[in-house]
């Protein structure tokens, strides 16, 4: 037998699927995550305390995908909390509002940011009357809550999209929705993950999503590691797949879903959905409640995230593949439009066309539970 590769010897030690993408280490005040920028190559570690730590972590994608964001900055803004100095309530609310409005200023697409961070301002406004450590002592316990939330939520939007496809189906997905974007399971990957234990083997097509190849690096890792069929692609292959007969779903994550349903998910999703539309492949965006912002009507509101040129010019090559001085225009994500998405899965259950009505639908079942 030829010699193992790193990586191979690497995968059968302890598993990427056996790492936590975000954890707290409280006894020594750090955040824990695994830096994304590294895989799949090296599955690095990292630690962060300071607010800028943090914030450089968030912004440089090393914890990236919406709801491990959320995740991220929950216990990030406790941990920053901690450092607080004061047993005054006003001085701790607004170094905490000056703390959480930076972290805040990361990323703007993805709403699960300023979700998790308004959730952790709320028990701080919530319980004014009480002392500062108490305070802290609860912002951990919300931090905690909004992870172990993800992983429930995640689980249940995997039963509910397992339900829209059948064993042996072709399942293409863009970007990285999965487990490294989440706490487990990932949005999109979730029915794949569940029908993976169920025996429904899938054959999955994973884009490798230019510029910053989440789908090569992430999504193609994660699945394959967790023993699913999966099929790399470039970008520009998902009409080829598709005109063969080979996909009979999309599943996508998003970062924000407006009120109508346009639905804003990494650059290129929306292409993905044109093309699906004309090959009579159903498009499903995943997306837990946390993701969904029914304060922005439509996607024209949604803030869309521009990145660095050389995301484009030179990262990833050997050598810069573009000439010295050209435009570059980078978009971080793209909307699709509602008119595309067969249905948007949720915690708490299916969203169809009309989505103004579906969605307050599903808003109303969530207040009833
Ligand atoms: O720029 P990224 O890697 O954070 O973009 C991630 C995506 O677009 C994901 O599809 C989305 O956040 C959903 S993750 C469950």
């Amino acid at each position: 037998m030829g010699k193992k590769s790193d990586t191979e010897v690497k995968m059968q030690e302890k598993n990427i699927m056996d790492y936590d993408t975000v954890a707290l280490d409280d006894e020594r005040s750090e955040l824990v995550i695994i830096d994304q920028t590294k895989l799949p190559g090296n599955i690095e570690i990292i630690r962060l305390k300071s607010a800028e730590e943090i914030w450089n972590a968030i912004y440089l994608l090393q914890v990236r995908g919406a709801p491990a964001i959320g995740v991220a900055a929950g216990f990030g803004i406790y941990l920053l909390a901690k450092q607080i100095k004061t047993e005054d309530f006003d001085t701790f609310l607004a170094e905490f509002q000056k703390k959480k409005d930076y972290l805040n200023s990361a990323r703007p697409t993805a709403v699960n940011l300023s979700w998790a961070l308004n959730r952790m301002e709320q028990v701080v406004q919530k319980h004014r009357e009480r002392p500062v450590k108490e305070i802290v002592g609860l912002l951990k316990a919300e931090a905690v809550e909004i992870q172990n939330e993800d992983i429930r939520v995640c689980k249940a939007i995997g039963e509910y999209g397992l339900s829209l496809v059948k064993p042996g189906d072709g399942i293409l997905t863009h970007c990285n929705a999965g487990q490294l974007a989440t706490s487990k399971y990932g949005t999109a990957t979730a029915p794949i993950y569940l029908g993976q234990e169920r025996g429904y083997h899938f054959r999955v097509f994973a884009d490798e999503t230019r510029p910053l190849l989440q789908g090569a690096r992430l999504t193609a890792f994660e699945l394959q590691s967790s023993g699913v069929d999966v099929t790399l692609i470039c970008d520009n292959m998902s009409a080829s797949v598709m005109q063969k007969g080979w996909i009979n779903a999309v599943f996508v994550g998003c970062d924000r879903v407006a009120a109508n349903g346009d639905t804003a998910n990494k650059i290129g999703t929306s292409v993905v959905a044109a093309v699906a539309k004309h090959y009579g492949v159903p498009v499903y965006v995943c997306a837990p409640t946390s993701t969904i912002d029914m304060d922005t009507q439509t996607g024209a509101d949604i803030h869309i995230e521009e990145r660095p040129a050389e995301e484009v010019t030179e990262m990833w090559y050997k050598e810069r593949m573009a000439p010295q001085g050209v435009k570059v225009y980078n978009p971080a994500f793209d909307v699709t439009d509602h008119e595309l998405i067969a249905g948007i899965v949720t915690e708490y259950g299916i969203a169809r066309a009309p989505y103004k009505e579906s969605l307050k639908t599903i808003f109303e079942k969530k207040r009833r539970q």
